[in-house]
């Protein structure tokens, strides 16, 4: 039952890729599929962690009920109910396209086994339970969730936040961010179209680049936090891919360690 121990490579799905982010409670399952697809078969070489994100399965519920403000009055419990019901529709999608996939996975909602603190940046990961599953060839799934908190009432915790701390306490070899763009550009391509793809990123060049992608509907800091987050694996020694999960196998490439010809390479 358990697995000799290979590279893990934690490998996170953006919601902007898995979900239409502008008609709430849509997913691109053909996507989703042929990502899945890539997933089972780069676990004949990898460990692979997925944590997927919210996309239009969190980030409108949250704005609706204004959630990412902490709990303010009564009225925004009932978005608790309601954006749960959505992350975790997106959950049983996902579980399903890598069930089909022929990918044995375990959903671990954050949400059941984690109580939050605002006083601490960090959120405890139940990093026992996944350390198990991995141990018997098990794929963990995680997702961006909305969790209990001390102070505030409920937190938001992005997926990218989960990929990151994962991948530095499990001692990734990777960590692959799959996007519905190439990489990481010196201004937002959606809107650019002279937008260049950097295929290095530095600390240094965050300041030369304007990134505004997806602010206006992201609860959870759009793409400067992702980049921001992934750097804090970079410099725990965690290689760091932003790739492309439009293109067929470049997710699959990047898993298993070979640099696909467009991406972005974090270097610390
Ligand atoms: C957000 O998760 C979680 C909720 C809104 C409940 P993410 O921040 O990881 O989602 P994406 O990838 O940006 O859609």
């Amino acid at each position: 039952m358990s697995t000799a121990r290979r590279p893990l490579v934690v490998l996170k799905l953006g919601g902007s890729l898995i979900t239409e982010k502008a008609r709430i409670m849509t997913l691109r399952r053909k996507i989703l599929k042929r990502l899945c697809r890539e997933v089972s078969r780069a676990l004949s070489v990898v460990d692979v962690v997925l944590v997927h994100g919210a996309g239009s399965f969190g980030h409108p519920q949250v704005k609706m009920y204004e959630l990412d403000r902490g709990i303010r009055n009564r009225h925004q419990l009932e978005g608790l109910t309601v954006t749960k019901i959505a992350v975790e529709t997106l959950s049983i999608e996902v579980l399903k396209e890598l069930r089909k996939a022929g990918v044995v996975a375990m959903p671990i909602h954050l949400s059941s086994c984690v109580l939050s603190s605002s006083r601490s940046e960090k959120v405890e990961l139940p990093l026992d339970i996944i350390r198990k599953c991995l141990e018997m060839g098990v794929v963990p799934v995680l997702h961006g969730d909305i969790v209990i908190d001390e102070e505030r009432g409920i937190r938001i915790v992005s997926g990218d936040y989960i990929a990151v701390e994962l991948s530095i306490s499990l001692g990734a070899r990777r960590l692959v961010f799959a996007l519905d763009v190439d990489g990481i550009y010196t201004s937002d391509p959606k809107l650019n179209p002279f937008a260049r793809m950097l295929t290095e990123l530095r600390r240094d060049d965050l300041d030369r680049i304007s990134l505004g992608m997806g602010v206006e509907m992201d609860v959870t800091r759009g793409m400067k936090g992702k980049i921001l987050e992934a750097f804090r694996a970079a410099e725990h020694g965690v290689e760091v891919i932003m790739v492309s999960g439009l293109r067929k196998d470049y997710v699959y490439k990047a898993l298993i360690g070979e640099l696909p010809e467009r991406c972005t390479r974090l270097v610390a």
